[in-house]
């Protein structure tokens, strides 16, 4: 089993740090993972991918440390460009750890197709006549050779809505619920959309305009708990190259948090940053794993309005022992067969890391960073503010954008930091004075 605790990791260089990830899975240590030595996609399978290829982006893969999840250990892989992101996952995830980590589940990965049905005379008739052969319809659509049917999924109910009133006037929703197992599903909840539709069409006297599924999958969610025990939430902050130290016990840390969360329940301006703090752990494994992050993020900001008011998507508050627990239930479709996820070696070495089984488990991981980086975000607001520890990394993003390469990125970003002066007329300023001094003591 993987110890995700991998003590001194951030200290070290790019080359240790493979090293010893390749030791935390030793001797059985996956292949696949040299894929991100090189991005692992080649142009020729690019090509293959989109249309009009002309080259390929890269982007940072880090690993967030410390998870447990459902009392296993899991090291995540995070495709992100913003600094902080990994850092905050994997020290959230570390105070998490002390009282057992994450618990978390996932429903039967059930997907929504939907079909608009025009020119219906009577929508009540109509969905009545829909739902009497439910049953039949059913079966039909699963009569047509699938891969996802061979894998136990399929079409598994239908639901009829009316639409009274629209720009167009009234017309009729059929849903074609489907379990797409392992995989997210999208061409096999179309496919079989499409295949319904005649037979809508025939039973309703309508014209079937769209067929598509949906992306606010609301009946394959995922959700994550955990409960951090107030001692674990003390924090001693120490301005950088400063004399300023500010302390906050745990019981102000927990209830700072639950004071953030209560605007973001209440605010739907706020609730969108907070649910973007989600995402910001959301999003950089879903794309590490070659998922849909449009999908993810439409589904989620769906869930979140679903009330009718946008929303936190998640929860804090205080248990009977003045714990923090922390929810998150939101959407996620999110597949670990087909499309992307199988043709993107670095996808596959992604999925060997977190040694997931399924679509489910991969969603449980998912909700459970997505916990752990709302938990990061909300802990520096109501602490110490975003700025301070976001300075010195940016600070490392500065140093690199004025020329600073090897030990020196680091050089220069501490001493902007320590300045408090994070600029790129500064770092190229520090730059040249350690260059030269450096020069000066290689000649002496
Ligand atoms: C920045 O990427 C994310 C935050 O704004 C999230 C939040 O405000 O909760 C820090």
């Amino acid at each position: 089993m993987t110890n995700s605790r991998i003590v001194g990791f951030y200290a070290l260089g790019l080359a240790a740090r493979r090293a010893k990830l390749a030791e935390a899975f030793a001797p059985q240590t996956p292949p696949e993972l040299s894929a991100w030595t090189t991005g692992g996609l080649s142009a020729e399978t690019a090509d293959h991918m989109i249309e009009n290829v002309v080259g390929m982006y890269s982007l940072p893969l880090g690993v967030a440390l410390n998870f447990t999840i459902n009392g296993r250990d899991v090291l995540v892989p995070m495709v992100v460009e913003e600094p902080s992101i990994v850092a905050g996952a994997s020290f959230m995830a570390k105070l998490a750890r002390s009282n057992g980590g994450f618990a978390a589940t996932s429903t039967e990965p059930l997907m929504i197709g939907q079909l608009q049905v025009l020119d219906v005379e009577d929508l009540n008739q109509a969905a009545e006549q829909v739902l009497a052969r439910k049953a039949e319809l059913l079966t039909y659509v699963d009569a047509a050779e699938s891969s996802l049917k061979s894998r136990g999924g399929g079409a598994r109910d239908l639901e009829v809505r009316s639409i009274a009133e629209s720009p167009i006037g009234k017309f009729l929703i059929v849903h074609l619920i489907y379990d797409v197992r392992d995989a997210m599903g999208a061409n096999a909840v179309n496919t079989a959309c499409e295949r319904l539709a005649p037979k809508i069409e025939e039973i309703t006297g309508g014209r079937v305009h769209l067929k598509i599924l949906s992306n606010l999958s609301d009946k394959r969610m995922a959700k994550a708990t955990c409960v951090i025990p107030v001692k674990e939430l003390e924090f001693v902050a120490r301005d950088v190259g400063r004399d300023n130290i500010s302390t906050y016990t745990g019981k102000e840390v927990r209830d700072g948090i639950i004071a953030a969360y209560a605007f973001a329940a209440a605010d739907p301006y706020r609730a969108a940053t907070h649910n973007k703090g989600i995402m910001n752990g959301v999003d950089p494994v879903v794309i590490a794993t070659g998922n849909d992050w449009r999908a993810i993020e439409a589904g989620a900001h769906a869930y979140a309005a679903r009330s009718g008011k946008y929303a936190s998507l998640s929860v804090w508050s205080k248990d009977d022992d003045g714990n923090l627990v922390g929810e998150l239930e939101m959407p996620l479709a999110v597949g670990i067969v087909g499309g992307a996820t199988k043709v993107h070696p670095a996808a596959q070495a992604a999925i060997k890391l977190m040694d997931v089984k399924s679509a489910g488990e991969l969603a449980e991981v998912i909700v459970s960073v997505g916990l752990a980086q709302n938990m990061a975000a909300l802990r520096a607001l109501a602490t110490e503010g975003i700025q301070r520890g976001h300075m010195s990394l940016h600070a490392r993003q500065v140093a690199i954008a004025a020329g600073a390469s090897g030990e020196l990125i680091e050089k220069v970003a501490s001493q902007m930091a320590e300045e408090r002066i994070v600029r790129i007329d500064r770092a190229k300023e520090i730059l040249k004075t350690m260059e030269s001094g450096k020069r000066r003591a290689t000649q002496a």
